[in-house]
């Protein structure tokens, strides 16, 4: 299993802190951000870790990461040129992946659970970590059949029937990037991370795992502050 964080994007939420900073290196309490999706990713035993960078922050992170070689595993690093969106940014992975599977974090969320287990016994089809929520109508929401298995994904549903919000970490078999090239961009301009996983759910390879320890994205002033607390508080 290769790892990719997802690292570029706009960070248009977060201005404007993020006309100076990239997003993934702000602080978060006393560390930057993308050390905790690296450090989640080290932790499910994944050693060989590809980060999606912009090009006019390449440099930052570099300073910071290096090679990997003081956190124990190999990074290397990609330009995605232009914030088209997630699955972009996953394609830009292709070659760092080869014909392995690929465990995909987003630089801006943290997750603190154990999920070596899951890593270990993947096969295939896509799996999508998922957090039980109180608010699911701000989130991408999964809902289960009366089997629970997935039978469908609703983006900020008004009237939740379910309240497992779909994280920022998913698994996914090495198809994804025979389906990234079929997406169309979406009414905003992107392609969108929720156009792949539909491919996969059509296809019935969409499963899940729910985060039982803490979970953020803190791609919010909200979430960076209540992340900031957790972590003072560990
Ligand atoms: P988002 O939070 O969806 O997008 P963003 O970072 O551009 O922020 P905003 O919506 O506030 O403008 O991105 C989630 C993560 O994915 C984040 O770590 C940045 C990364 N990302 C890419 O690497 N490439 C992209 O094209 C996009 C859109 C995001």
């Amino acid at each position: 299993m290769k790892g990719v964080i997802l690292a570029g994007g706009r960070g248009t939420r977060l201005q404007p802190l993020t006309n100076l900073f990239p997003k993934s290196l702000l602080p978060v309490y006393d560390k930057p951000m993308i050390f905790y999706p690296l450090d989640f990713l080290i932790r499910s035993g994944v050693k060989d870790i590809l980060i999606v960078i912009d090009y006019f922050h390449a440099d930052m992170f570099m300073k910071y990461l290096h090679s990997g070689k003081e956190f124990g595993v190999n990074i290397q690093y990609k330009i995605q040129d232009h914030p088209h969106g997630l699955p972009d940014a996953i394609y830009h992975a292709r070659d760092f992946v080869g014909d392995d599977d690929c465990f995909v974090v987003l630089g801006d969320n943290l997750a603190f659970d154990d999920v070596s287990t899951q890593v270990k016994s993947f096969k295939s089809g896509a799996s999508v970590f998922t957090k039980a929520v109180n608010d699911p109508s701000r989130f991408g929401i999964l809902y289960l059949d009366e089997n629970d298995s997935v039978s469908d994904m609703v983006e900020k549903p008004e009237d939740p029937q379910s309240d497992l919000a779909i994280t920022g970490l998913y698994m996914f078999d090495n198809t994804v990037f025979k389906k990234i090239p079929k997406l169309s961009k979406s009414a905003r301009g992107e392609f969108e991370i929720v156009d792949l996983l539909e491919l996969y759910l059509k296809e019935d390879q969409l499963s899940y795992t729910t985060l039982q320890e803490a979970w953020f994205d803190v791609g919010t002033f909200q979430g960076l502050q209540e992340a900031g607390f957790y972590i003072s508080n560990q």
